[in-house]
This record gives structure tokens, sequence and C-alpha cells, in this order.
């Protein structure tokens, strides 16, 4: 593994917290790093709910069965998509767009010493409803996934998943 990329390679989801908060700067940097990624045109359709009341993360979590981790996360952050303001409106660009933010705020959470965990709420009918309810996020806003933050009670190492089988040279 090449050194320089150690940032990348570091990123794992970390499901295991310490009880305690993340300073509210510490979550507005997370987000200015989710805000940094690519967006097909620039249209940033994201959309970000924040949510750090203990009783709103177990509500949420009661509706994502790999979501349990989130009743001892500090914060959960909720990653949406404004599917009118996504490039030609098409869905695909919402999500493409929403899932480079969410990277960027999973490896910013490692950078900073947080640990993170991206969970899936999207294509997953039954959990964009229970979202939709818990959150009272409007029909035209889609909740695409659910990031878990919390102060890491588990440490993993740093690996590539590389598989030289998946990659084709010159054409397939
Ligand atoms: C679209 C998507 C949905 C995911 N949903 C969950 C989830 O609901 N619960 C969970 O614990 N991990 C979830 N993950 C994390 C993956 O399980 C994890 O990234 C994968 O096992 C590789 O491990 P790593 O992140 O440590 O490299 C999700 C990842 C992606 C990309």
């Amino acid at each position: 593994m090449n050194a320089k990329l150690g940032i990348i390679f570091k990123r794992r989801s970390i499901r295991h917290y310490q009880a305690g908060n993340i300073a509210p700067e510490t979550v507005q940097d997370l987000l200015k790093a989710a805000m940094a990624a690519p967006s097909a045109c620039a249209k940033d359709p994201w959309r970000f709910i924040v949510v750090t009341n203990k009783d709103t993360l177990n509500r949420i979590a009661d509706g994502l069965p790999n979501g349990q981790m989130l009743r001892y996360a500090a914060a959960g952050i909720v990653v949406c998509g404004e599917q009118d303001q996504a490039h030609d409106g098409q869905l695909s660009y919402l999500i493409q767009d929403c899932s480079a933010a969410i990277e960027n705020l999973l490896l910013a959470a490692s950078m900073l010493g947080l640990g993170a965990c991206w969970l899936g709420s999207h294509p997953r009918e039954d959990r964009l409803l229970h979202l939709r309810r818990v959150l009272e996020i409007p029909a035209s806003i889609l909740p695409v996934s659910v990031v878990a933050v919390g102060l890491p009670a588990e440490n993993k190492d740093a690996r590539t998943r590389f598989d030289a089988t998946k990659v084709h040279h010159e054409k397939w």
C-alpha cells in the first residue's frame, strides 16, 4: 500500500463507540468535507440532517436493522438528496452525488480521529418510510443513508480490498 494514500486505507467502518459528544465545530468540519465532494454540474443536491438527540437516534435505530450502533453514536448525519435539484432531475445523479459526499464525510471523520459507519437506507422502502416518519422528511427529499459518528471504541487495520481479477486493461 502506498503510504501517501494511508488516509484512504485507514478509513474503516467503525461500529463501536465510547460515550461522549462531538463538538459542533467538528460536525461542521465533517459537513464542509462532505460538501467538498464532486457533484454532477455542481448541482449539490445533497441535504443533511444532523441528529444528536439520543431519543431520536434510538428511534432511527428502531427502523434500521443494521444500524443499531446509532444508539451509542454521538451523532447520526442523515444524508438526503433533493431530486428536483439534481443534474437533469435524475435520481442516479442524486445518488452518485450523495455517495461522493458520504465518502468524503467518512474520510474526514477518520482523519479527525472519529469512528463512523455508512448505514444505507435507499432503496429499502421500509427504511425510507421510517426515516421520513421519524425525521418529518418531506416527499421531495430522499434520505439516501445515515452516517453514524462517534468516539471510536475499536481500532481496525488499514487495508485495501484490491483484487487484480476485477481490473481489465485496455478493453473488457
Ligand atoms: C451503500 C452502503 C450501505 C451500507 N450499509 C451498512 C449498514 O446498514 N450497516 C453497517 O454496519 N454497515 C453498512 N455499510 C458499511 C459496509 O458494511 C462496509 O463499508 C464494508 O463492510 C467494508 O468495510 P470497511 O468500510 O471497513 O472498509 C454500508 C456501506 C455502503 C456503501
